[in-house]
């Protein structure tokens, strides 16, 4: 099984960006466990903080791999080109956010890629992206 990790902009400070809401782990140490409790997955990552870039990825791996986990972080509420994007391709999109964003400020409850996705798993930590994976699994 092919799943990859799409991340989004500012995600690269993971460990030293608002720890209070985002822990204090980088994405890189948080990855290389997720990769050891899932041996039997082929598990990749990719970061960007350019909204194009990130586009470019749902293309090429959209026709081919069996789940994308898509964090779109900030581009979540203002991109109707990655909406577009998930909605375009045929690889099942799970939408994946660190902290519970119906918590915070009412621009952050509105998601463009929302209603195109499989689903949604948001509060959970960095462990939300491990539910994700699992969430695949269950197919
Ligand atoms: C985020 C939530 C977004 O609102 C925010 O802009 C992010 C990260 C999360 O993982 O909790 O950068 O997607």
């Amino acid at each position: 099984m092919k799943i990859i990790i799409v991340n989004g902009p500012n995600l690269n400070l993971l460990g030293k960006r608002e720890p209070t809401v985002y822990g204090s782990q980088t994405f890189e140490d948080y990855f290389s466990e997720l990769q050891g409790k899932f041996p039997e997955v082929t598990l990749t990552s990719f970061q960007s903080n350019i909204e194009g870039e990130i586009i470019d990825k749902i293309h090429e791996t959209g026709f081919s791999y069996d789940g994308i986990i898509l964090n779109a972080a900030a581009y979540t509420h203002t991109s109707v080109g990655i909406g577009d994007a998930v909605k375009g391709i045929e690889t099942p999109v799970v939408e994946v956010h660190i902290s519970n964003v119906y918590q915070r400020e009412s621009f952050r409850h509105t998601s463009y890629i929302a209603p195109h996705v499989k689903g949604i798993i948001a509060g959970f930590g960095m462990q939300s992206y491990e539910l994700a994976i699992r969430s695949f699994m269950k197919d």
